[in-house]
C-alpha cells in the first residue's frame, strides 16, 4: 500500500529549478534510500514532503490526504517524522527535554504527562544510543549526537514515515556498522524510512529500493544492485567533478 506519493514535482526558486516533474510511490514498510550528487535536490524534495516547501507544481499525498502546501504541523501530526541536515535542536533544553517536547506533541487524546513524556524520552536516547547524554544541554553536543537526539526527537512523535537527511553524517568514521544496526532498529519498529544517504556499502545492506536525483531529475529508481551499477547513475557522480 502506497503510505506516499508525489506527482509531477517541480521546485524554482526564481530561476534556478531544483527539481524537475519529479514522480515516486513509497509503499509502507519500505526503506528507500535517496541518492544523488551535492545540489540534486535531495534536501528540498524532503521540504516538500514535510512542507516547508510548497511546491511549484505538482501533489503530494501522504497516508491517502493530499498535502500539497498544508502547514509542517499538519503533516507531522499525520504521521511524518524527519531530522534535517543541519540539526536544529532546542539550544536551551536537556536532551531528554528535547525528546520529551517530541512525545509531547503528539495529537492532544494521546499526549502524555510530563513526567510520563521524560520517561518515554529515555527510552527513545536508548535507541538512538544517547543514554549518557540524557542529562546535557543539546548545545553542548558533537554533530553525531545531535544526528542522534534529533532522530530520538522525531521517533519520539510515534512517525509512521521517517524522512532523516544524512544521518550518518557526523557519526564517527567507521561507524558504519552502528549506521546499519540503527536503520535496522527502526525498521524493527515498523517504520517506513526514505534516508538520504551517501555511503554505497550501507546502501547495499539496508536499502530495497534506491532514488537516484541528478539536476532535479529522477533519473533511477530501482532495487540497490541495479542502481548501483548503472551507467546513468556512474555518469551523474563523475559529472559532479566538472564543474
Ligand atoms: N531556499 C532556497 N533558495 C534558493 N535556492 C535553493 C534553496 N534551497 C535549495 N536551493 C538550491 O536548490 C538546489 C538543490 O538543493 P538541495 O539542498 O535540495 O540539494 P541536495 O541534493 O540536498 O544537496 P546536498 O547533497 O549538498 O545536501 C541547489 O542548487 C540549491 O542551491
Ligand atoms: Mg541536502
Amino acid at each position: 500500500m502506497a503510505i506516499l506519493e508525489g506527482r509531477n514535482l517541480t521546485m524554482r526558486f526564481g530561476g534556478l529549478i531544483a527539481l524537475k516533474n519529479v514522480t515516486f510511490t513509497i509503499t509502507s514498510n519500505e526503506l528507500v534510500a535517496l541518492l544523488g550528487p551535492n545540489g540534486s535536490g535531495k534536501t528540498t524534495l524532503f521540504d516538500l514532503i514535510s512542507g516547508h516547501l510548497t511546491p511549484s507544481e505538482g501533489t503530494i499525498r501522504f497516508q491517502g490526504e493530499t498535502i500539497t502546501g498544508r502547514s509542517p504541523h499538519h503533516i507531522a501530526r499525520l504521521g511524518l517524522g524527519r531530522t534535517y541536515q543541519i540539526p536544529r535542536p532546542f539550544p536551551a533544553l536537556t536532551v531528554r527535554e528535547n525528546v520529551a517536547v517530541g512525545a509531547l506533541f503528539r495529537g492532544a487524546s494521546h499526549s502524555p504527562s510530563r513526567i510520563h513524556a521524560q520517561r518515554e524520552a529515555e527510552r527513545f536516547l536508548e535507541i538512538v544510543g544517547l543514554p549518557d547524554k540524557a542529562g546535557a544541554l543539546a548545545s553542548t553536543l558533537s554533530l553525531g549526537d545531535l544526528k542522534r537526539l534529533e532522530l530520538a526527537l522525531a521517533l519520539a512523535t510515534r512517525p509512521a514515515l521517517l524522512l532523516l537527511d544524512e544521518l550518518a553524517a557526523g557519526l564517527p568514521p567507521g561507524g558504519r556498522e552502528e549506521v546499519i544496526s540503527l536503520y535496522g532498529k527502526l525498521r524493527a519498529r515498523g517504520l517506513t524510512i526514505v534516508a538520504i544517504e551517501h555511503d554505497f556499502r550501507t546502501l547495499t545492506q539496508v536499502a530495497d529500493r534506491i532514488l537516484v536525483l541528478d539536476q532535479g531529475s529522477l533519473i533511477a529508481d530501482g532495487p540497490p544492485e541495479v542502481v548501483l551499477t548503472s551507467r546513468r547513475v556512474a555518469e551523474a557522480y563523475l559529472g559532479e567533478n566538472d564543474t
